[in-house]
């Protein structure tokens, strides 16, 4: 017990005040024991994000890469027998490599775009890309996967041709089209075409791409929204190609808003379901440090 100046017990106040205090370490640790939980449980749900993602990942890559070694040992085993069968098969393992490397491509583009979603922070430069030309080597690319179902690309040049290059990180840009074409050709009917053409618009300096197509259709005007959302699969998209992700026009629409442009997705009035992509000619001009391409090889 201590005694004050004036001679009186000054417990009774010490006490009270380390029971305040007392009662303060308290409150203090029951909040910590909270939020604790709450970064518990925010790292749990990270973990899990995590698992699927790479599930899907590991089950989107197996499927194409099985097709081909199931391909190649038909080939090396000599069970195809004529030439036309031969080169069937070589078309099938041409058309599952393009579809592997696309989906290599957008699983690591994925986690940098998750990472930061801006322009600058993207380590690629800002190019001029002539989109009439990025459609024809795209149409190239995915026309094989399109063989089976005798479903052709065409690319409508007229006024495409005629429309100015646009600035924008190419890899980028090629990805968000690749994916476009992709569900294209894939969501097709059989025997239908799918037709790429766009314009200049000199109104607001841009230039407009459509990707059209005739297979299953788009959700409704109040839910189309959700194709831009990641894992969203239709139905009917399920029931064709059960081993897609959802992750395809998520990455398209996250890119195109990097690049301060437009996609949207209707359905036209002859039922075909239609992407279209709008892009500034000069829009991105000083937005981002303007450098030389890294690698000037192998690029077209
Ligand atoms: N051309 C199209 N015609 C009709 N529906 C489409 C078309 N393109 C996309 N969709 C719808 O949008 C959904 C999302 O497309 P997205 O490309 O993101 O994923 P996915 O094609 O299902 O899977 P992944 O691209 O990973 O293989 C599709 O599942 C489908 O329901
Ligand atoms: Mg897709």
């Amino acid at each position: 017990m201590s005694v004050n100046k004036h001679g009186k017990s000054s417990s009774n106040s010490d006490s009270l005040d380390i029971q305040a205090k007392l009662n303060k370490l308290i409150q203090e640790n029951t909040s910590l024991k909270e939020t604790n939980k709450s970064l518990q449980n925010q790292v749990e749900q990270i973990k899990k994000e995590q698992i699927i993602y790479l599930q899907n990942v590991s089950h989107q890559l197996v499927a194409p890469l099985n097709a081909m070694k199931w391909h190649i040992e038909n080939l090396t085993a000599g069970r195809l027998h004529s030439i036309e069968r031969i080169r069937k098969v070589l078309r099938s393992i041409y058309s599952q490599a393009t579809i592997s490397v696309h989906l290599a491509k957008n699983f690591a583009l994925m986690s940098n775009l998750e990472a930061d979603q801006t322009l600058a922070a993207q380590r690629e430069p800002i190019e001029q890309v002539k989109l009439q030309r990025l459609m024809v080597n795209l149409a190239d690319d995915f026309q094989p996967l399109g063989w089976d179902k005798n479903v052709h690309i065409a690319v409508i040049d007229d006024p495409l041709e005629e429309a100015p290059p646009v600035l924008a990180i190419k890899n980028l840009i090629s990805q968000v089209f690749s994916n476009i074409i992709e569900n294209a050709v894939k969501y097709s009917k059989p025997e239908t075409e799918v037709k790429i053409y766009g314009q200049y618009n000199p109104d607001n300096d841009t230039v407009l791409v459509c990707i059209s197509d005739k297979g299953i259709p788009l959700p409704s005007n109040e839910e189309i929204e959700r194709i831009f959302s990641r894992g969203y699969r239709s139905k009917d998209a399920q029931n064709i190609y059960p081993a897609g992700t959802g992750f395809g026009m998520y990455i398209a629409k996250k890119i195109v808003d990097i690049h301060e442009g437009s996609i949207t997705a209707y359905t036209d009035q002859e039922g075909c379901s239609v992407f279209q992509v709008t892009l500034s000619v000069k829009g991105l001009k000083g937005k981002a440090v303007q450098r030389e391409p890294k690698d000037s090889a192998n690029r077209r």
